[in-house]
């Protein structure tokens, strides 16, 4: 059977920043099914108590960093729909605080220790366990320690079998940090170089990740080729050109059961193909939460997101008069993030009350009630490496409109007007006109042709986002990425 243990900052529904935790709580559940025996590694953060039923080890993990051993905490559960076990890794000093990568004041200053910590503690795990790994698959900067350690320290140890993968969710994010966390990582200083861990003086974890994976996926194929361009290769595309022949774009699935709209407790009503009535009862569910007039044939336009640069939602803010000056429609943003962006679009609500309506914060229920209830679902994004937003909009019945980049290109086809083809709206440039025009686009198909939108509808309601393709492809580079183990080992000792 093979073996595979996810190395990752945050898994669903424990502990989520982001996507990557819906992909690490639902792709081993798919892989589960498929005969796998995979693991999930996590820390035990501050804003995760165990429960009842986890097991806590009673025998401390000692996990080797360089300066000597330090010892942590295991806890066993599994993921809540199938038995995958998942550990979390116990260390007051490096996790017992909310935030999983920044605070109020920025980022945690210690994120280098931390994710070096995090990164050595899941192979030390593995020795605790007695159970070594066919392939670690590891997910961004905050494990890519992880294919260093392979590669150099545990040579010669049963890890040394063992493949790796990284998968980018987000190049923007490297981990960059002095270069005397090597030190703490207890990395040789033979990989500070180029050709390795350094980036402009400093190490990146990314980069290290990259270089010393054996394979590197990330989370769409249109991403995957753009991330090899100087335009969103944020300074690693001629890594990323370099190992391209083992660079593959997997698009991300999403969990089916988790976002099911027929029986999702957070929905007023269940809502499917058959019967669409409880997307009216989420809209007026929607309105009423969030301040909004009440009214069920206003186009409700929503958004659910980080707020940050990449998701395009200043663009937003910048046409939220032109909007409402010119065209019916509401407007409500759920999401928290960059104060300048949130300054922006509270700002924009205060200028249109009962039109335009924002909610900060994490809200889980109410996302789900915003996918079931609005009528057209925004995904600006200046960049978008896959994007999960826009697949839970179409299956809740929302159809999104995007912008032409990454995932989003990949998962939502262009409406045609006459056609009775499409899943949503695209839009090539980022900027405000382009958003503009594009969002008029749509409320005039909302209001002139009801037809045609109820089609695009149901075309999107239809698609089969679930994780079937994409585990497979996930075992076949499983199996790749073992075979090149195996033959570079050979080359190595021949
Ligand atoms: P990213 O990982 O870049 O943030 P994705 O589209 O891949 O973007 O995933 C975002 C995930 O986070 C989705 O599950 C979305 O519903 C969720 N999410 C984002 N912001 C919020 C929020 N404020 N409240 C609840 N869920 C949110
Ligand atoms: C990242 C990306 C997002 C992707 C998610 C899960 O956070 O920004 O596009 O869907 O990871 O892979």
């Amino acid at each position: 059977m093979m073996k595979v243990l996810m190395v990752a900052p945050e898994v669903a529904p424990f502990v989520k920043v982001g996507g990557l935790a819906d992909v690490v709580g639902a792709l081993p559940k798919a892989l589960y099914k498929r005969g796998i025996d995979v693991r999930i590694v996590c820390p035990l953060y501050g804003s995760l108590t165990p429960g009842k039923d986890w097991v806590g080890g009673e025998t401390p993990l000692e996990v080797h960093m360089g300066p000597g051993s330090i010892f942590a905490r295991v806890w066993e559960t599994s993921l809540p729909d199938e038995p995958v076990p998942v550990y979390f890794i116990e260390h007051k000093g490096f996790f017992d605080r909310h935030e999983v990568y920044a605070g109020p004041w920025g980022d945690h200053v210690d994120n280098g220790e931390r994710f070096s910590f995090l990164s050595r503690a899941a192979i030390d795990l593995c020795s605790y366990l007695d159970w070594i790994p066919d392939v670690f698959h590891c997910h961004d900067w905050a494990t890519g320690f992880v294919p260093v350690y392979l590669n150099t320290v545990m040579r010669g140890t049963p890890f040394e079998h063992s493949a790796s993968i990284i998968t980018i969710h987000n190049l923007k994010f490297q981990g960059l940090f002095r270069p005397e966390l090597l030190n703490f990582a207890g990395l040789p200083w033979d990989v500070f170089k180029t050709d390795g861990l350094e980036c402009m003086g400093n190490v990146s974890m990314l980069k290290g990740g990259i270089y010393h994976a054996t394979k590197v996926t990330t989370v769409s194929p249109t991403y995957a080729e753009e991330i090899q361009g100087p335009e969103l290769g944020e300074g690693l595309n001629h890594i990323l050109k370099f190992r391209a022949a083992d660079l593959v774009g997997i698009l991300n699935g999403i969990d089916a059961e988790a976002w099911d709209p027929r029986k999702d407790a957070y929905l007023p009503a269940p809502i499917s193909p058959d019967d669409l009535s409880g997307r009216a009862l989420s809209k007026q569910a929607v309105q009423k939460e969030m301040g909004l007039a009440v009214n069920p044939d206003i186009p409700l336009f929503a958004t659910v997101s980080r707020l940050y640069d990449q998701k395009g939602l200043d663009l937003l803010a910048g046409i939220v008069d032109g909007l409402m000056d010119n065209m019916v429609l509401q407007l409500a943003v759920l999401g928290s993030g960059d104060k300048e962006i949130e300054g922006m679009l509270a700002a924009a609500a205060e200028r249109h009350p009962g039109r335009v309506a924002v909610h900060f914060g994490f809200n889980e229920g109410l996302a789900h009630r915003l996918y079931g209830g609005a009528d057209v679902f925004l995904v600006p994004s200046r960049f978008e490496p896959c994007g999960l937003t826009q697949m839970y909009s179409m299956r809740y019945g929302a159809p999104p409109l995007v912008r032409s980049t990454g995932g989003l290109v990949d998962t939502v086809e262009q409406y045609e007007e006459g056609r009775h083809k499409g899943t949503g709206f695209r839009f090539e440039e980022a900027s405000q006109n382009a958003l503009y025009y594009t969002i008029g686009w749509a409320v005039s198909t909302y209001y002139d042709r009801p037809e045609e939108f109820q089609q695009l509808i149901m075309n999107g309601m239809k698609q089969d986002f679930s994780w079937k393709h994409s585990a497979d492809a996930y075992i076949e580079l499983y199996r790749w990425s073992m075979a090149a183990r195996d033959w570079t080992r050979a080359m190595v000792s021949t």
